[in-house]
């Protein structure tokens, strides 16, 4: 059995070492957050993450699973080690490796024995060259080590069911040596036949961006698209649909709505951006991808102010702040551009979100009024404006809604209603392209 530790107990570092271990190795995952550590080892989420809890529960009985903040131990301790910190996006667009230097040059102090460093953080490419050269530099070549190239996929809300039902595994090497541990490690998924994509550094690198870059790309397409739909007059939902049944396009990431967001696409799209830029091949689609997405942003304000005028001192009731559903995480969410920009205008903002009021009022502070749920946030509104598609918001009572408003315009900024049945209630219904 491997002994592996995974460095960084974010969504990705503790998806993984989770995973990891109930796909049989024994894991332990290392971080300098006490606090959190400390509520990990009580079998406490720190984030949250739909099915993740008990999967965490069951390998911790079992033991296959730790944690700790000595990262210099954990790196003795290992034959693997994972590095799983976070590349925010820098003030330039380009990712911001700070930690993940600091992790690999921790490593390279604390090296003994031949280890495997498998990178999952999203890394520009020629990172990867980076890490080994980094570590030889250190470490003086007193130690074998192989540095792996191994991306994740994982989305947030679905982490613990992408890491076990992965579409392909992504590995990048530049010798034969760790491949069969990487094997080892992921065997179940091996004997489940999933797909190994097993190439050099730099590929594994790129495919990481280009499958980011290819989704929110997607998604910018159907956003302009709905655009154009709503100036013509036609139905961005129905040709979403008939686009997605050519196999070739394929339905999923069709969906319109209030722009992407997130932890992953914004900072992707300008990293690559970024990174081609630089090195003088300039990514024009993905460069207009990431223009068009802040326009779709700002087009959902203006959709809102063409149906209220002035918004001074009017009270406009924000449903879903997180920037998709499952998750509680704001970050790049569309709700921050839009609610600002409401706030600019001199709108009064109540919101209500079923995960994301703490990260919310971290944000925001007392500049929005925060609703313990829908109705209290529609009480005494002029418009209600959806922008998260939770479930609980695709099913709220028509008739109460039109009762506690003072005004009845209904903005559903993710379509998940239909247009006659909120215009039997008396509402004025608005949604995306259609
Ligand atoms: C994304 C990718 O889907 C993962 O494969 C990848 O591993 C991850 O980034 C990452 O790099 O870590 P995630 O950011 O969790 O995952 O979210 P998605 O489900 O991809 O959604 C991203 C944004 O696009 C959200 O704001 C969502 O609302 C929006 N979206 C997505 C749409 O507006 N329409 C769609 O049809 C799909």
């Amino acid at each position: 059995m491997y002994k592996i530790s995974v460095i960084g107990t974010g969504y990705v570092g503790l998806t993984t070492g989770i995973g990891l271990a109930n796909f049989g190795s024994n894991v332990l995952c290392l971080d300098i957050e006490k606090d959190k550590i400390d509520k990990l080892k009580k079998g406490i989420m720190p984030i949250y993450e739909p099915g993740m809890d008990s999967v965490l529960k069951e390998n911790v009985k079992h033991n296959r699973l730790n944690f700790s903040t000595d990262i210099d131990e954990g790196i003795k301790w290992a034959d693997i080690i994972f590095i799983a910190v976070g590349t925010p996006q820098g003030d330039d667009g380009r990712a911001d490796l700070t930690s993940l230097l600091n992790a690999v040059e921790t490593i390279a102090r604390n090296i003994k024995g031949y280890k495997i460093i498998v990178t999952k953080s999203t890394v520009p490419i020629g990172t990867n060259e980076k890490i080994k050269e980094i570590i030889s530099s250190v470490d003086t070549g007193a130690h074998e080590f192989d540095v792996v190239s191994n991306p994740e996929f994982l989305r947030e809300g679905k982490a613990m069911y992408d890491f076990l039902h992965p579409d392909r595994v992504v590995i990048g090497t530049d010798s034969p040596r760790p491949v069969e541990a990487m094997r080892r490690i992921y065997r179940p998924l091996y004997l489940n036949e999933v797909p190994f994509v097993f190439t050099d550094y730099r590929t594994a690198e790129l495919i990481k961006y280009t499958s980011n870059c290819f989704l929110a790309m997607k998604v910018a397409f159907i956003n302009e698209i709905s655009r154009l739909c709503d100036v013509i007059g036609a139905d961005v939902q129905a040709t979403a649909k008939a686009l997605g049944m050519d196999g070739r396009i394929g339905r999923k990431f069709l969906h319109p709505g209030p722009g992407f967001g997130g932890s992953c696409f914004p900072k992707d799209t300008n990293a690559l951006a970024a990174y081609a830029r630089d090195i003088g091949m300039p990514l024009s689609l993905v460069e207009t991808t990431i223009k068009t997405n802040y326009q779709q942003k700002l087009y959902m304000v203006d959709k809102i102010k063409k149906r209220l005028g002035n918004l001074s001192g009017k009270r406009l009731a924000v449903l879903g702040l997180a920037f998709k559903s499952e998750t509680d995480d704001i970050r790049e969410s569309s709700a921050i551009v839009i609610i600002n920009e409401l706030l600019n205008e001199g709108a009064q903002v109540a919101v209500y979100d079923p995960q994301a009021m703490d990260n919310a009022k971290a944000l925001w502070g007392d500049k929005i009024l925060y609703c313990k749920d829908e109705y209290d946030a529609l009480s005494g509104a002029e418009a209600m404006v959806i922008l998260t598609e939770w479930n609980q918001f695709r099913n709220l009572h028509l008739d109460q809604i039109r009762s506690l408003m003072t005004g009845s315009a209904f903005f559903d900024f993710r379509n998940i209603y239909k247009r006659s049945e909120v215009e039997s209630h008396g509402l004025f219904y608005e949604g995306v392209g259609q």
